[in-house]
């Protein structure tokens, strides 16, 4: 058979499907910066640039069992998460990265001919996984400032609605949704997912709410708060029905021994964590201030470890396109529904400083 004909095997629905266009590794760039390698700033994929506690590393290098399967049913993992979130270990998953959460709830519930509503501009995955699963993408737009417009969600309702995919703070444009607008729209009786990745930047969450609705999920990540991105360690809080079905259908090692370790020794350095969230925060609103001074550029207010700026003068791609050249990552964007901007990750200080002179200089290019 011809790859061609092996091709005609494929589910017709992935027959338009684009893929996820991912952030960039630096070793990918040797040679075509200005910098070295190791001297690269990657703001481009809202990381910690902090990196994880020193703890996990410590641990890591002496941990013993890399031999044996983790624990299929997340019990130890599990029941931290308890002590983090506050919410009983029967509403918890874990997962390798929240990603494959968001994956796995659209799994249960969609399927071909299943509509999901999407609140655009909003993060890539939630398309990708709906597209994946068969799933009709209902798009409902932001407002000029990219709030949720709720009254927009509830009238996009149809019989085939399955599920509402919210991030807040929404990622690339770091808006929150106001609590009451989540319940309004959770009051609707439509699974609810509720994707709070960056809620440490932002402090407001709705985790506490699951145990009281059936129809309400939220999902939170260790690799932004907690730097562990490269370890793929994510998790989710559900009515315990919906926990049961996720553990039953994910991979049963889905979460490595790595991870566990980093959760377990994170955990145990919390306030050198948190203290370092406090570090983002303070940084973002700095870096808000210097980019609101560049004329081409209009910066959003953001809650989360990022910054959506719309490109006022010049292209968003080539603005990407010289900061790489010097060694600085970000990201662009140029869609129908992402016209001209760039997303700018926060860092330490010294990286805002690098980033703002590098901006300097192209504008007085422009
Ligand atoms: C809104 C949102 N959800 C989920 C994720 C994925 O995080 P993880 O690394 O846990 O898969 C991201 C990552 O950028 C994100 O922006």
């Amino acid at each position: 058979m011809t790859s061609e004909g092996i091709e005609r095997l494929i589910r017709p629905h992935l027959a338009r499907f684009s893929g996820y266009v991912a952030s960039k590794s630096p070793e990918t760039l040797e040679g075509k910066v200005e910098v070295a390698v190791e001297d690269i700033i990657k703001l481009d994929a809202n990381e910690n640039l902090y990196g994880c506690s020193p703890r996990v590393n410590q641990a890591l290098a002496t941990y013993p069992y890399l031999n044996i399967y983790p624990d299929a049913m997340q019990t130890e993992l599990r029941k931290l998460l308890q002590g983090y979130t506050g919410v009983d270990a029967k509403h918890i998953v874990a997962s390798n990265g929240s990603d494959q959460l968001i994956d796995h709830v659209l799994r249960l519930f969609i399927g071909p001919g299943d509509e999901v509503i999407n609140c655009v501009p909003t993060f890539a995955m939630f398309g990708f996984s709906t597209e994946l699963c068969g799933g009709t993408l209902v798009e409902v737009l932001r407002d000029e400032d990219f709030a949720t417009d709720v009254n927009a969600v509830k009238a996009a309702i149809s019989k085939k609605t399955k599920m509402i995919l919210l991030a807040t703070p929404n990622n690339p444009t770091g808006t929150i949704i106001p609590q009451p607008d989540i319940l309004e729209i959770v009051d609707t009786g439509v699974p609810v997912l509720v994707d709070e990745a960056y809620v440490e930047f932002s402090g407001e969450t709705v985790s506490q709410l699951v145990s009281q609705y059936k129809n309400l999920m939220v999902l939170r990540t260790f690799s932004k708060w907690a730097g562990l991105a490269g370890l793929r360690i994510g998790y989710g809080i559900f009515p315990p029905e919906i926990a049961g079905w996720l553990l039953k259908i994910k991979p049963p090692y889905n979460v490595n021994v790595a991870a566990l370790v980093a959760v377990q020794e994170s955990l145990k350095d919390i306030d050198y964590l948190l203290g370092r969230v406090k570090a983002i925060v303070a940084e973002r609103e700095r870096l808000f201030a210097e980019l609101g001074k560049l004329e081409f550029l209009k910066p959003f207010p953001s809650q989360a470890n990022f910054i959506f700026c719309s490109v006022l003068n010049g292209k968003a791609s080539e603005i990407q396109q010289k900061l790489e050249r010097k060694g600085i990552l970000v990201r662009y964007f140029d869609l129908p529904l992402l016209r001209n901007a760039i997303r700018i990750g926060v860092g330490k200080p010294e990286h805002t400083d690098a980033l703002i002179k590098a901006l300097h200089q192209i504008g007085e290019e422009m």
